[in-house]
């Protein structure tokens, strides 16, 4: 089953607006109409408008890096999947294990994000992954279902025909420790079979399963070219034009 490539940036908590706009402007001149790979950047929620007009007209996607499940109400210091859509947003990152380990953010309530940006038609990127202990004690696989069936309970077989997914084992996040492509596609594989089992073949085959971890332009081409690697979830590297584009250029040669 032919899969189009992903690559998405994941700023964090990098970039002002004016920044954010100049980093976009670099990605559309130098990415063009290129349209064999999907591209989507995350700016932090105050760069989100600067950068979406940055963007407009280009192939290139808008999304933004967490949101809350409901739609309005006392949440102080909280954004909605509205608020994010009527800024032309069109993808969430949930689940992130900077959300889940450094904010307290359990499956529970990352499944209610999810259940919300399908509901205000955003695309979620939901992302699992182990921490070293849990890959020491050989709990990998375990830890990735757990997270991936909660995350998704009461997703229907039509909204999961649009999810991403993005295994990004916790140790290789910023520490230039990358994992393997075989480590890689053990755990990719396995969260194919999961999407069979939860929803059809045909849902499992269509939904893109990105890697994140210390993702290089080194690196990118073995991991991107396993048969359930289908592209990126991007910190460090899409942090600056000219290494994003060339795992752009990466996914673009590994289709
Ligand atoms: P790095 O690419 O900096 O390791 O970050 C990965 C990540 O967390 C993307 O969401």
């Amino acid at each position: 089953m032919f899969r189009k490539k992903l690559i998405a940036g994941n700023w964090k908590m990098n970039k002002t607006p004016a920044d954010g706009a100049a980093l976009a402007a670099e990605l559309v001149t130098l990415i063009g109409k290129l349209s064999d790979v999907d591209i989507v950047v995350c700016p932090p929620f105050t760069a989100l408008e600067a950068v979406g007009r940055t963007l407009d007209g280009s192939i290139v996607k808008l999304g933004a890096q967490n949101m809350h499940p409901d739609a309005s109400g006392a949440f102080t210091g909280e954004v909605s999947a509205p608020m994010l859509r009527a800024l032309f947003a069109t993808h969430v990152i949930l689940g992130h294990s900077e959300r889940r380990s450094l904010f307290g953010e359990k499956d529970a309530f990352i499944n209610l994000k999810v259940l919300s940006a399908f509901k205000n038609q955003l695309r979620p990127i939901l992302c699992v992954g182990e921490s070293l202990a849990e890959r020491e004690a050989g709990s990998t696989l375990k830890v990735v279902q757990t997270q991936l069936e909660a995350g998704l309970e009461g997703v229907s077989k039509e909204q999961a025909a649009s999810l991403l997914v993005a295994y990004e084992p916790v140790w290789a996040i910023g520490t230039g420790k990358v994992a393997t492509s075989d480590q890689a596609q053990e755990v990719h594989g396995f969260i194919r079979g999961l999407l069979t089992k939860l929803f059809t073949e045909s849902v499992a085959q269509r939904v893109r399963i990105l890697y994140g971890g210390s993702m290089k332009p080194a690196n990118a081409p073995e991991l991107l070219a396993q048969k359930d690697i289908d592209g990126g979830l991007i910190g460090g590297a899409a942090l600056e034009a000219r290494s994003f584009v060339e795992l752009v250029n990466a996914a673009a040669a590994a289709k």
